[in-house]
């Protein structure tokens, strides 16, 4: 099994106050700095509100219908879903069950595309309802197959690189640089792997075209998931998927470092954030890149343990002599994050809860990162005034060796007043619809979620003060550092205990978990309670880690399965007989001696 080492058992999944008590200790804050920033914050946004033109299709869709609604959620459910359903009659299917609740005909008032859109949606929900649905069927398919292309648009640079290096001279007009990404993830098969290199090894050889400088970091640069170049990136298939993911993206940085192209690394799910650092360090310790200073990746500020990972990625910088981009983000899994730490029943979550606590964790890493620039290359993609206004701030007299990110079809008006003096690099991601939906949702939910800045912004009722207000001073204040509606994933239920899982994504928990496994390492069928042997075992891997061989494992004869059912059929006769409420109270004792 190969060797994780980037583990953080002082942050992951710890108490939400201990990681933000840590990290308001680290931050270098005060009043003065607080009202200076947040007075330069509030008049950024105030420009930013007078640009109202740059609002794109998505916006003004969330606007008519905002994804707390019934309307929204169901937006985002198409969006998600239409496209790669490949059959008329699923499709039309959920296309019914999504419009026939809500209220679709509100979007007048908005623009010319949220109009047409709407009366479409709404047109298509009374078709829907009336006896002419079945003849309408295909012009409402169209309508919701256009509303949801356009939608996705919006964040597309062009579906081909070609035609997205057109696009980009537009930016470059306006000092931008380019981090292109083709569109691509969660790779199901290895065909899907080998599809999505080529498009990264193609791309990067197209967007030499445009590569001139001598510094990487002045050229176009390229960012992959690796998720997209393996369809096993997960901790159980370590063994085949690291040293597979180090020889792709060192066969990329390689190409990379021929065109003098920056390649940086996203971030994605956090239980793979053991597994990328462990590939990121493997690359960058790889002789053939020895000298290259284009290697980059993304920390996302959400997750507990960025602080941490912050340090161990600059002494990576020193032991290999190099300079790494390290792009700052806040993370854009937040919701499934919670939601999977929920289904697991571990014990805390990974991420933080408030989003001021993502802020302020935010800061700590940035401020860490300016003081590490002689190692590293900070990257700070944000679309917040106030973060940005922090950051710049922070840095004080020194605004060299930095810059800033913005999404392609997000954070424009800003990014447009950054750049007058900082550099300021686009994500653009290229590629076809088929490949976007990932992607689109994620930007939905940035777009249209209840404390996102995005969100805020395009609220007048918002006071540009009360936007950039001091978000420090905002955590200090509070008595509860976690979030009151979020509880802890094991009392998620108000009846009833979670089953308690584990993170077995961390080694560490995986090891602990290897004496109690051992007594399965010799599995007999059970009969009555009791173990029966019979022939000769034989030693499958474990099915939770395939590294990993069982000792022996004994197989049923078809008269012992017999036995077994002969046995079951009567046990089940007793336990019917028992009433509801004696066998409730069995399956909850039972259960309760299982959570120990
Ligand atoms: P804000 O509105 O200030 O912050 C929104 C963010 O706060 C959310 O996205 C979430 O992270 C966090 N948040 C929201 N609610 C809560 C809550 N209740 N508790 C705790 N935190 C909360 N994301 C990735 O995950 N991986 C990447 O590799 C990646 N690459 C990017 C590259 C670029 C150039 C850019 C611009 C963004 C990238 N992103 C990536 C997306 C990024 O995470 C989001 O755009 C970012 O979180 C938005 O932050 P903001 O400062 O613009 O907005
Ligand atoms: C995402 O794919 C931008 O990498 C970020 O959501």
């Amino acid at each position: 099994m190969t060797q994780i080492l980037w583990t953080y058992p002082e942050f992951h999944l710890r108490d939400e106050e201990f990681c933000v008590q840590n990290l308001l200790k680290y931050l270098d804050w005060d009043d003065v700095r607080a009202r200076r920033v947040s007075e330069k914050a509030a008049a950024l946004i105030t420009i930013m509100r007078h640009e109202k033109s740059s609002l794109g299709e998505i916006e003004t869709m969330l606007n008519a219908y905002p994804l707390h609604t019934e309307e929204g959620l169901a937006l985002m459910t198409l969006a998600e879903s239409v496209l790669r359903i490949p059959d008329k009659d699923t499709l039309d299917e959920l296309i019914a069950e999504k419009l026939s609740q809500g209220a679709w005909d509100k979007a007048g008032g908005g623009d010319m595309f949220t109009n047409a859109a709407g009366t479409g949606l709404a047109l298509a929900h009374k078709t829907l309802n009336s006896m002419l649905g079945g003849m309408g069927k295909p012009v409402i398919r169209k309508t919701i197959t256009e509303v949801i292309r356009r939608m996705g648009g919006q964040f597309v640079l062009g579906e081909t690189i070609d035609e997205a290096m057109k696009q980009a001279r537009a930016y470059h007009a306006k000092k931008y640089r380019l981090s292109y990404d083709m569109l691509g993830e969660g790779a199901r098969t290895y065909d899907d792997s080998r599809r999505y290199f080529e498009s990264y090894a193609t791309a990067i050889q197209k967007i030499s075209e445009q590569a001139f400088d001598s510094d990487p970091l002045k050229n176009p640069g390229m960012s992959v998931k690796l998720s997209a170049l393996h369809p096993r990136y997960t901790w159980s298939r370590a063994q085949d998927c690291v040293a597979s993911l180090v020889k792709d993206l060192v066969a990329l940085a390689m190409m990379a470092k021929d065109y003098n192209i920056a390649l940086t690394m996203d971030a994605e799910e956090s239980d793979r954030l053991d597994l990328s650092l462990n590939i990121f360090s493997q690359v960058r310790a790889d002789p053939l890149l020895q000298g290259w200073d284009g290697l980059g990746l993304a920390v996302q500020a959400y997750d507990k343990r960025a602080f941490a990972v912050i340090d161990d990625i600059a002494k990576l910088a020193k032991k290999t002599a190099s300079k790494i981009q390290v792009r700052l983000v806040k993370g854009a899994y937040w919701d499934s994050e919670i939601k999977k730490a929920q289904m697991a029943g571990l014990p805390d979550y990974p991420v933080f809860t408030r989003k001021e606590n993502t802020d302020l964790s935010y800061l700590a890493c940035a401020q860490k990162l300016l003081s590490l620039r002689d190692v590293l290359y900070p990257m700070f993609a944000t679309h917040n005034a106030h973060t940005a206004c922090a950051i710049i701030d922070m840095a004080g007299n020194d605004q060299s060796g930095f810059e800033f990110q913005r999404l392609h079809g997000m954070g424009e008006a800003l990014g447009d007043r950054v750049v007058e003096n900082n550099p300021v690099t686009i994500y653009a991601p290229v590629g076809a619809y088929a490949d976007l939906l990932p992607y689109l949702v994620r930007r939905m939910l940035e777009n249209g979620a209840s404390t996102s800045f995005v969100q805020h912004v395009r609220n007048e009722n918002i006071p540009s003060h009360d936007l950039a207000h001091d978000i420090v001073a905002a955590i200090q204040k509070q008595k509860l550092y976690r979030h009151p509606s979020i509880p802890l994933p094991k009392t998620i239920f108000s009846n009833r205990k979670n089953s308690q899982g584990f993170d077995v994504a961390d080694v560490r928990v995986r090891q602990a978990l290897q004496p109690p496994i051992k007594i399965f390492e010799e599995a007999t069928p059970l009969i009555k309670g009791q173990p029966v042997k019979m022939g000769s075992p034989y030693t499958p891997h474990a099915p939770h880690d395939i590294g990993y061989k069982l000792s022996s494992v004994f197989v049923s004869s078809p008269d012992q399965v017999a036995t077994a059912f002969h046995v079951a059929q009567r046990g089940f006769e007793i336990w019917s007989q028992q009433s509801a409420s004696k066998r409730a109270e069995v399956l909850n004792n039972m259960a309760d001696r299982l959570e120990g």
